[in-house]
């Protein structure tokens, strides 16, 4: 096995609309779709897509939603020993909002906001975890997000560094709260600007603050190697042995919708990371950034994430 996701599935109900409603108001939208979404799946199914061999751990209601979602995990390819369905709740929803102001990436002005019920999600627990045992120590990769209860997640990464396993850490969405253990014990820490923002309550928006941030997570917070991505500005990184800090540029292209940007790029990462370990991490941060923003030039989630056989041969060349 190369990538194990422990986290999150929700069934996306997205809604477009030329604008997003205000405080109370009724607004009439574009276009309505539903998807395959929540952060865990969708990275695991980013690596999938890409040919990494994957599985998720993870928890779905035995719903209508829960029964498209597995045979969608399973045509993925992705290993679902451990994903269980459960009668006692719903599937995980998100309420999706992706405001078409047609406008570009480049510009950043293309938005969305969401609401989240999480629902069988909230139910994976730390034995879910200590039944992947197996399947968690024979992987090259384990990756988490915040989707799922925290001390799942800690239960996750503690295994994973008990069996040598590497491990990235995406703190998304973005919690003031979270435990001091979630960023000194990943590899790789890896945030967008809102969440460096919230973590350190101090502003991250440009590369300038986004270097300084990396220092203080690697400072005062003991993160190893830290990642913050700042969409169309590019990523920052840095790791902890080397004081330089990084920053990579992205490419501009012109976003339909940049719902799940954020694990197409995790996802993408994961896969560079167990399928091409001889890259050096620049490089696989750029790659990981030019495959997000692929996605982005497509409507939905994980059906917007590349195959393979999509990408341009240099992404693939080592
Ligand atoms: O990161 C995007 C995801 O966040 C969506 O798929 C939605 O399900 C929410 O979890
Ligand atoms: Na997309």
């Amino acid at each position: 096995m190369d990538v194990v996701v422990v986290g999150s599935c929700n069934t996306d109900l997205s809604s477009y609309v030329s604008r997003l409603p205000l405080r109370g108001e009724t607004l009439t939208g574009t276009r309505f779709e539903t998807g395959f979404g929540g952060k865990g799946a969708n990275q695991c199914v980013a690596a999938a897509k890409l040919g990494a061999k994957t599985a998720l751990v993870g928890k779905l209601g035995e719903d209508v939603f829960g029964v498209q979602y597995l045979s969608n995990l399973l045509s993925n390819n992705i290993n679902c020993e451990h994903v269980q369905s459960l009668k006692t709740a719903s599937t995980g929803v998100a309420s999706i909002f992706v405001g078409n102001d047609g406008t570009t990436f480049l510009k950043s002005l293309c938005s969305n906001c969401i609401v989240i019920v999480p629902g069988a999600n909230n139910l994976l627990s730390v034995d879910d975890v200590n039944q992947a045992e197996a399947l968690i120590s024979s992987s090259k990769l384990v990756v988490c997000q915040n989707e799922i209860p925290q001390e799942t997640t800690l239960a996750a990464l503690k295994l994973a560094k008990k069996c040598g396993v590497k491990t990235i850490f995406n703190p998304a969405p973005a919690d003031k709260d979270l435990d001091l253990e979630l960023f000194s014990l990943p590899d790789f820490f890896c945030a967008n600007e809102t969440e460096a923002s919230l973590l350190l309550n101090q502003e991250v928006s440009d590369v300038e603050s986004a270097k300084k941030a990396c220092h203080q997570l690697i400072e005062s917070k003991g993160c190893n190697t830290v990642i913050i991505t700042l969409g169309e500005k590019g990523v920052v990184y840095q790791t902890r042995i080397n004081l330089e800090v990084e920053h990579i540029p992205a490419t501009p292209v012109t976003a339909i919708d940049t719902t799940g940007a954020g694990d197409s790029f995790i996802g993408s990462l994961a896969y560079y990371m167990t399928n091409m370990e001889q890259l050096p991490l620049s490089k696989m941060i750029d790659r990981a950034g030019q495959i997000a923003a692929i996605s982005v030039q497509k409507p939905g989630t994980q059906k917007s994430f590349p195959l393979a056989s999509e990408l341009p041969l240099g992404l693939l060349s080592s």
